[in-house]
């Protein structure tokens, strides 16, 4: 069914779609597809905060510095300026919104709000909402996108593939509803916000990740991947075997909290001049190594130095999270291990979030803007939401009709796959990357990885071939060729670098960096 024609479609409902949502709707009519369930995606589980420049005692070039540093020299340097140049005037918007940053009231600081620290940051420089910025930032940009008149949402539609024109334009979405309806929603322009890709991997920080779904229909499309390979593990999720998936964010380090091996000792400041404020792939490389030499399966981060009122005041949502799971932080160090967190690679996007295919842009965790790099560095994915978010809605603010062009059909069978192989195949994938190609891959290993996902692959492509499109199938589907594309990346890249770390191949030089830049073949 073909459900009329729309001007701005946007897919996701992070922070990265509301934002864009919201800018654009004063000029032109949007419709965001949003997904069913808040807990879905990664922006709500956001603690940290928002790094920018916004204390008298910072500085912008300062910012630029450390992000290079993290990126391990694989940064875009213009998208890295654009992004940090941007920052102050992002968070301005945001408080003009009614974002209920923390206060912060000592008369020193030189700034109405809190800034705390985390890995990578050489200055106190991350603007928060107590440890839950993402859930407070979410909320209030949903308040307004709710209740603009100028704004049409769909939360019972999922996006399973973009349609093309013969023209090679994007031209919309092909939508399952929840009672697997298909709809056709034709767009003037369409705008992928639909998160990254850490679904592919057993544990992550995230309840319900996305599994790169909107990479993938992207690809499909024609457009050109990015630094696939640059997968960021976050060093310390709550160790928690039987519970949801909880992150202990990292301004809990930037505050004092320390890391402790099963022996009871510190480890971080014999690797790092920085401790436990290194960025992340080489915190989270330590905790790997040290959980292998203790033979034990996490680590611990301490924060009973800080007091029972400072625990409570920074970060109250983890406090109130532990004591739920029978863990008092006061009194016990908190058990912790690394978890898939977050995709350094993407759609490849120019800084005005346009793709490598006419009419279609993608912004936030989805896309490559080459802002990170080799390596995140801490809260710059919030901020790069919000930036990229605005500068896409510039783009997008004036009225651009296509005319009338021939559509690509869709191919779909009638056969009904069942759930449980379903199941079987995506966590048999979710295995294959979480043992192959995480915090350390070897080219054996990485090998492996390959041969049992083209296994996998062959299994799974004569069921999509002959199946009623679903919402499971088509996930699966795209995460699964996703996982192909990022294992063939890594298995490119001949230099150990940021997060991709091999011990078979040299840790980079000075040579001139390359990112990875791929297409989809037919697979
Ligand atoms: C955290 O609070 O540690 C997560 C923030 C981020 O990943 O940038």
């Amino acid at each position: 069914m073909t459900d009329g024609k729309h001007e701005v479609l946007v897919i996701g409902g992070g922070v990265a779609g509301l934002a864009l949502a919201l800018e654009v709707a004063d000029h032109r009519r949007v419709t965001l597809l949003r997904p069913a369930s808040d807990d879905q995606g990664a922006s709500r589980w956001a603690q940290g905060g928002i790094a920018a420049v916004l204390s008298p005692q910072d500085d912008v070039e300062a910012h630029i510095a450390d992000t290079l540093v993290a990126g391990d020299g694989l940064c875009d340097e213009r998208a890295v300026r654009f992004t940090v140049e941007q920052g102050p005037s992002a968070i301005e918007w945001l408080l003009s919104l009614g974002v209920p940053f923390t206060p912060d009231t000592s008369p020193d600081t030189g700034y109405p709000y809190h800034l705390t620290r985390e890995g990578g940051h050489g200055a106190r420089r991350i603007i928060h909402a107590d440890d839950a910025t993402g859930r407070a930032v979410v909320e209030t940009l949903r308040q307004h996108v709710d209740a603009h008149p100028n704004i049409g949402k769909y939360g019972d539609l999922t996006a399973i593939g973009l349609i093309g024109d013969s023209e090679g334009h994007c031209r919309g979405a092909r939508c399952l509803d929840t009672d697997g309806r298909l709809h056709e929603l034709l767009a003037d322009d369409t705008v992928l916000a639909t998160g990254g890709a850490s679904g592919l991997y057993r544990h992550t920080t995230s309840p319900q990740p996305a599994s790169g779904e909107g990479m993938m229909m992207a690809a499909e499309l024609g457009a050109e991947l990015m630094n696939l390979e640059f997968q960021q593990f976050h060093p310390t999720c709550l160790f928690d075997p039987e519970g949801p998936a909880f992150l202990i964010s990292e301004a809990v380090r930037g505050e004092g909290g320390l890391l402790i091996n099963a022996l009871g000792e510190r480890f971080m400041p014999a690797l790092d001049p920085r401790a436990e404020l290194a960025p992340r792939d080489i915190v989270a490389r330590a905790i790997d190594a040290e959980k292998q030499r203790t033979g034990s399966d996490h680590v611990f981060l301490d924060i009973r130095h800080l007091g029972e009122t400072a625990i409570r005041h920074h970060f109250p949502t983890i406090h109130a999270h532990c004591t739920s799971r029978g863990l008092d932080i006061v009194h016990q160090p908190i058990p912790v291990v690394p978890a898939a967190h977050y995709s350094c690679g993407g759609v490849t996007t120019y800084l005005d979030g346009a793709t490598t295919v006419p009419r279609l842009h993608a912004i936030g965790e989805v896309a490559c803007t080459g802002l990170h790099g080799a390596n995140r560095m801490a809260s710059n994915s919030l901020l790069e939401c919000l930036v990229y978010a605005r500068s896409c809605a510039r783009r997008l603010q004036t009225a651009d009709t296509l005319p009338i062009a021939k559509l690509a059909p869709a191919l779909w069978g009638s056969q009904k796959v069942s759930l449980e192989s379903i199941e079987e195949i995506r966590e048999a994938m979710r295995q294959l990357m979480s043992a192959r190609m995480a915090i350390v891959r070897t080219d054996q290993g990485l090998n492996e990885a390959a041969r049992g996902l083209a296994q996998l692959h062959d299994r799974l492509a004569p069921q999509v071939r002959s199946a009623a499109p679903s919402v499971p199938l088509t996930n699966l589907w795209h995460a699964l060729r996703l996982a192909r594309l990022s294992v063939d990346c890594a298995r490119a890249r001949r230099e150990s670098r940021g997060l991709h770390f091999n011990p078979d191949c040299p840790i980079h030089g000075d040579e001139t960096p390359h990112p990875s830049r791929i297409q989809l073949e037919e697979m």
